[in-house]
């Protein structure tokens, strides 16, 4: 580890305190200038270290450093239920974390990238993911569920961002039945669970929960495909909490993880539903028929009546719903 690796790592750890030159160069075992300069190329790369004399050095908005010393700090004893691993760049944390559960790799084995050259979306679609602009996770589990059950991941998930979202934002996210969590009816959040089955036991052998939420608009803007219904959770990256929102997604999701059975997430997920009781259109392959959203049930089915009366409960391997 360079020395300005570890000492963004010992002044997370000091929790936005001052910490004096002169102990760091003795923990780091460098000189106070090599500590200086290292201070300088920090705050050149946008970390906001202040420098006072007599006080030494402190990091402000430990939230807004993506990394893995900021996120378990925001983690703290819950760190040691995970194996975190945050990444520069990676072509997909979902990809990633398949490969790594293919050899082995535990339940809770977490992967966060700044970046993906080669972000997937739900039906084969790709998932915008530049650089230092949205919080990009996979969770491996492996959980004793079915794979119908295992739709319920995708639900609590999207519970888990809403939630963390209005947390560090003060807004009200929404979601789309099933999986997109809406701020101002614009999408800032998209979810793609991936599953392995067993062929010998027929029962699932691991599940990768990968979620993507875009915390600021590129400079430049969203792509022509995606902007007219891409948003963002904050105006601008600066300062933009990003390991706290991080920490905060994976926690709320844990507990809702360990109480599935319990459903503890559906509450949540009922009363952030934005299709019910409104017109909606219901795509089935090349089919599309217009209904109303009625209720949703405890498997996140979604009941629909139809033009005709007729009432039907979908669920969303089967069908997609617009409004
Ligand atoms: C969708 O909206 O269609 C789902 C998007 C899921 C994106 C996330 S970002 C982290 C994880 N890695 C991926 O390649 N995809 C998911």
């Amino acid at each position: 580890m360079s020395i300005k690796t570890e000492l963004l790592s010992a002044l997370i750890k000091n929790d936005e305190n001052f910490i004096s030159g002169e102990k760091l160069s003795g923990e780091l075992f460098c000189s106070r200038n090599a500590i200086w300069k290292a201070v300088k190329s920090l705050q050149a790369d946008g970390f906001e270290i202040e420098a006072v004399t007599n006080k030494g050095y402190r990091l402000k908005n430990i939230g807004s450093v993506l990394n893995k010393e900021s996120v378990e700090y925001y983690l703290g004893s819950f760190k040691d239920k995970l194996n975190l691993i945050v990444l520069d760049t990676v072509s997909s944390t979902n990809d990633y974390l398949k490969e790594l559960a293919a050899k082995g790799a535990p339940d809770g084995t977490t992967v966060i990238s700044l970046n993906q050259s080669k972000g997937k979306g739900r039906l084969g679609r790709s998932f915008y993911s530049p650089e230092n602009t949205g919080v990009y996770l996979s969770i491996l589990l492996r959980p004793k569920l079915s794979l119908s059950e295992c739709l319920l991941l995708t639900t609590a998930a999207a519970v888990a961002v809403a939630e963390a979202v209005e947390n560090v934002s003060g807004k009200k996210a929404m979601i789309k039945w099933v999986n997109d969590v809406f701020l101002n009816n614009k999408k800032i959040c998209g979810i793609l669970t991936e599953a392995s089955t067993d062929i010998e036991s027929g029962g699932l052998s691991y599940a990768v929960v990968g979620i993507g939420v875009n915390i600021c608009e590129p400079s430049g803007g969203f792509p022509d495909e995606i902007k007219d219904i891409a948003g963002a959770v904050f105006e601008s990256g600066d300062n933009a909490p990003r390991a706290k929102l991080a920490a905060d997604i994976i926690k709320r999701f844990y507990y809702f993880y360990e109480t599935l059975p319990e459903r503890t997430f559906l509450n949540g997920y009922t009363k952030r539903s934005f299709l019910l009781g409104k017109k909606v259109k219901v795509i089935n392959g090349e089919n599309i028929s217009p209904a109303t959203a009625l209720e949703i049930d405890r498997d996140c089915r979604l009941l629909v009546r139809f033009e005709n009366g007729e009432e039907k409960w979908l669920s969303s391997g089967e069908v997609s719903v617009k409004l």
